[in-house]
Order: C-alpha cells, then structure tokens, then sequence
C-alpha cells in the first residue's frame, strides 16, 4: 500500500476522489489536509469530514491554509461550480468528528520525516499547504517520494479564462514555489482531464444501488454536470479532474507523460498560466494523454 496524504479544498470532484481513494486497496490515506480554493479553508474542512462521514470512514483531517502563500486573503470561490455548499447543495447537517489541531502544513513536514521516501502526496486544490511545508522545512524536499498534483493546463486553453485552470491561478506563487522545490511533480492538468468525462446517465445507474452513498454522490455530481452542461454547452457530462489524479498515483499507466520544464506564470495578463519548454525552469512530468474510457472503468469500479 502507498501511503497517501490528501491535500484538498473539497468541492464535488474533490469528494468524488476522496471516496475513490478511500475504496482503493493500493493506497493507505493517513490524513486529509484542507485548503481553501473551490471553497474557504473552514467550508472545505467541513466538507471533508461530511464526505468522510457520508462514506463511514474515520481519517484523520488537517486544516490548512486560508490565504494565499503570498497575495493574503482571498474571498472568492468557485460557488458557481460546486454550489453554495461547495457539495452541490446537498449538505443538510455539519458533521459530528472535528478535524484535529495541527496545522496541516506541519502534518505534511511531520508525516514526510516519519517515513523518509515513503510518501506520496496528492494535491488536488491550490499548491499552498505544500509550499508552506517546503518553506518551513526545505529538508523534507528529498523525503517526499511523490507529489502528484491536478492541475494546470500546458497544452490546452485554461478553465478559469484562456490561460489558466482554477487549482493555479489560485494560488500561482505557491504553485511556482512548489514545482521549483525540487520535489519530484507530476500535473494531472486539464490536458488529460477534459478526456475524461462522467456522463449524466451513470447517476441513475448509481441510483439504482439505492445505497445512501450513491444518492449523496448522484445528488452532487448532477449539480456538477449542470454547471458543466451551461459552461461548455453538449459536453455529456462532468469533467473527473481530481479523481484522475488519484488514478494516476493508483497506476501511472493510465496517463502518458512528458518531462517538460514547467513555468507558472505569476504576473501579468496571463497570471496562472502553466508554460512547458521554458529554458531554466523546473523539470515536471505534465500528463499529456489518458487512457480515458479505462480509468473511467476503474473509477465506476470503486467509486460508490
Ligand atoms: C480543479 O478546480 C476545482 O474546481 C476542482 O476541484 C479541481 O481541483 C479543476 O480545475
Ligand atoms: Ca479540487
């Protein structure tokens, strides 16, 4: 089993890789750490105890950070996409556990030097809890085995406007922290993740289980293929950009890959941009094809 931390900012793609995680036998998910991103820091803290709940799992959860590495607060969320909630408006209690004291960046710092290169983590909101761990404790840098991270988008238009895909223009100066660290990064980033999209029909089909988890999740992703539906109208379905990265630290075989030399655009117009072949920057592995109806069949597998 690989041991996972899970760094989220849960919104409904967010919960949808949070139960697929959970329900694979190959990794071990010793904590969730919270960022602020779809939602604020509290919101997604709440939600990932909800999901965890919804899901009858006891992990652990960790609150990170509620502002951006260098830019301070942000107040905008991606409520449009996620619902008011951030679950697609199907919240009806808060959850009972709480999450534990720690700060989240310290967790990762703590966890990494427990088990030195054994650790993979998957980063599925903005790039902040990482960097905040990096800049504390740079010595952790060659103790992560791996950091596999949604998002981005090298070689296809963003998803926030023309440049730049939601999980960076968030927070780009902890995204450029991160990937000049010298960690060893993967980006699942909208190049692959646009492939794989979840159609409206199999909802019913999770329906259908008439299992309390698949209505929960069913409720959630309609909302979620709604937004998808009026964003880029006859798409089919909803885009399962956190949870490809969850199937790619699963098994890499799933995604061709290229080792480019990223960088984040940090200023200016195109602020949040990710640009592959930069002479001098980072090596990253950017995702560039998916074998998109096979993960899809791994997913449905494991999902619910
Ligand atoms: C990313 O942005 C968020 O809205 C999703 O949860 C995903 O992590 C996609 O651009
Ligand atoms: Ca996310």
């Amino acid at each position: 089993m690989k041991p996972i931390i899970f760094d989220v900012d849960t919104g409904i793609d967010d919960a949808l890789a949070m139960s697929y995680s959970l329900n694979s036998p190959e990794l071990e998910v010793l904590g969730f750490t919270t960022c602020f991103g779809n939602v604020s820091v509290a919101e997604a803290t709440r939600n990932t105890l909800a999901v965890l709940e919804k899901v009858g799992k006891r992990i652990p959860v960790y609150q990170g950070a509620d502002q951006t590495f260098m830019r301070g607060e942000k107040d905008h969320w991606a409520k449009h996409v996620h619902g008011e909630d951030g679950l697609g408006n199907t919240l009806n209690n808060d959850p009972i556990a709480q999450a534990e004291s720690q700060f989240a960046p310290e967790f990762i710092i703590e966890q990494v030097k427990n088990r030195p290169h054994e650790i993979t983590i998957i980063a599925v909101g903005p790039l902040t809890n990482l960097a905040l761990a990096v800049k504390r404790a740079p010595e952790i840098i060659p103790l992560v085995k791996e950091v596999v991270v949604m998002g981005g988008a090298v070689t296809v238009p963003g998803n926030v406007n023309a440049f730049a895909e939601a999980n960076i223009i968030s927070d780009p100066e902890a995204a450029e922290y991160v990937f000049s660290s010298g960690l060893q990064v993967t980006i699942v980033g909208l190049d692959v993740t646009m492939k794989t999209l979840l159609p409206l029909s199999k909802l019913d089909e999770w329906r259908a289980t008439g299992k309390d988890t698949a209505h929960f999740f069913a409720d959630m992703t309609e909302f979620y293929i709604g937004y998808y539906e009026s964003f880029y109208p006859g798409i089919g379905g909803c885009a399962l950009h956190d949870p490809l990265a969850v199937g790619v630290a699963i098994d890499s075989s799933f995604v061709v890959t290229e080792t480019m030399n990223v960088k984040v655009v940090t200023e200016g117009e195109e602020v949040g941009r990710t640009v592959g072949y930069v002479e001098g920057k980072p090596k990253i592995r950017v995702c560039k094809e998916v074998e998109a109806d096979r993960f899809l069949e791994h997913f449905l597998s494991r999902v619910i």
